[in-house]
């Protein structure tokens, strides 16, 4: 049966609705504090657009005041656990103050809901095949000089993760299988240690659960932007990058160190460079303002629409050189500022193969 990207998707979080965790499992005290509205409204309307089972719980958590908190998925298993976690959270701490919660089951593009003050696209926006109209829809939504906080995958830093997904598919293993956690990992140990698909299996703690890997390595459809894509489809869709939350090794400013001036290439161009040498490691934050002005119109681009490594590396040298640096400048920089990955579980454990210090550059650009 030919299901469409969408249909597909729903079934994946219907049966593996994330994150895997037990309704009973609460948000931290501030927990969510990185996700707070910051506008001018002092009870906001709040959008939680493709909620899963916990992201409802923590949003209202950290927005007592807000006049509503809508939240919407496409899996109405993601949605009920969502319900029972916020229930039990009323019950398991009535001093706490929680707003209004309404919940609604479907896609949230073609949903009627009304305008909001701030929308949260938390991880959703890659998993639908057009990304770009989804984030139109969504800022369709917010009122003028709304908020809007996406976390997204980077598209070229993920290189690795693709590689491993190919590669356990490859296999013949599928999110289907009931041993997909033991399976998984048997294969990938008979990989040497510091062979890098070895090394990015391991980085990531997803792979303790099944629900963990479908979502990583066997997702139903993953299909994440490039910085430059974000920047066209930020200015068709009315909106401004007012901030970036993510890591300070990802975002953007991480790179003025080595331009030496911060205004030589744009926050989106450091992000592009970032990206397409593997270095964006934490999920992009993107904050953005609903302006509706044609503040950079001129300056949208389209990226090329083949990804190939080589790809990648030429782009990212281009941005580099109208900042008169080279590529292999800003790879003996990176040995210094970044250095090789670690993991984050066991620092003192290298996961080797995943940084571009190791490598040959020119070997690199021949690749492919
Ligand atoms: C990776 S989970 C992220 C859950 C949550 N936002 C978080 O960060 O923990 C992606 C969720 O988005 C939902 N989703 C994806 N596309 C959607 C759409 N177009 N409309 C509604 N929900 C969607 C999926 O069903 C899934 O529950």
């Amino acid at each position: 049966m030919n299901l469409t990207p969408l249909e597909a998707l729903r079934r994946q979080y219907e049966r593996f609705p994330y994150p895997p965790i037990p309704f009973l499992a609460l948000p931290r005290r501030g927990q969510g504090a990185d996700l707070r509205y910051s506008g001018p409204k002092a009870a906001p309307r709040i959008l939680v657009a493709g909620c899963g089972t916990l992201e409802t719980v923590v949003v209202a958590q950290a927005h007592p005041d807000a006049s509503e908190v809508v939240a919407v998925d496409l899996s109405a298993e993601s949605v009920a656990i969502s319900r029972r976690r916020l229930s039990w959270m009323r019950v398991a701490r009535p001093w706490r103050k929680l707003p209004r919660v309404r919940f609604e089951v479907g896609n949230v593009s073609s949903l009627d809901l009304g305008e909001f003050d701030f929308v949260l696209a938390s991880n959703i926006l890659h998993h639908n095949s057009d990304p770009s109209h989804l984030l139109k829809t969504l800022a369709g939504k917010l009122k003028p000089h709304g908020l809007m906080r996406v976390v997204t995958y980077p598209k070229g830093s993920r290189y690795w993760m693709r590689e491993t997904s190919r590669w356990l598919k490859a296999r013949g293993l599928k999110a289907e299988s009931e041993a997909l956690v033991r399976e998984s990992r048997r294969a990938i140990r008979e990989l040497p240690i510091g062979n890098p698909l070895r090394s990015c299996f391991e980085s990531q703690p997803e792979t303790r659960t099944r629900a963990g890997l479908v979502d990583a390595f066997f997702n139903a459809c993953e299909n994440p932007l490039s910085p430059l894509e974000w920047e066209r489809a930020s200015v068709e869709a009315g909106l401004k990058l007012i901030r970036e939350g993510q890591d300070e090794n990802s975002r953007s400013d991480f790179l003025d160190d080595f331009l030496g001036d911060a205004e030589a290439l744009s926050p989106w161009e450091k992000l592009q460079v970032l990206d397409d040498t593997w270095e964006l490691c934490a999920n992009p934050v993107f904050w953005f303002e609903k302006t509706d002005e044609a503040h950079a119109k001129d300056r949208a681009r389209t990226t090329e629409s083949s990804e190939s490594l080589a790809t990648q590396l030429r782009r990212a040298e281009k941005i580099l050189t109208q900042a008169g640096k080279t590529l292999a400048e800003y790879q003996s920089w990176l040995r210094k500022a970044a250095g090789p990955r670690v993991n984050p579980r066991t620092p003192d454990e290298l996961l080797r193969g995943l940084s571009l210090v190791e490598y040959d550059l020119a070997e690199l650009k021949a690749r492919d």
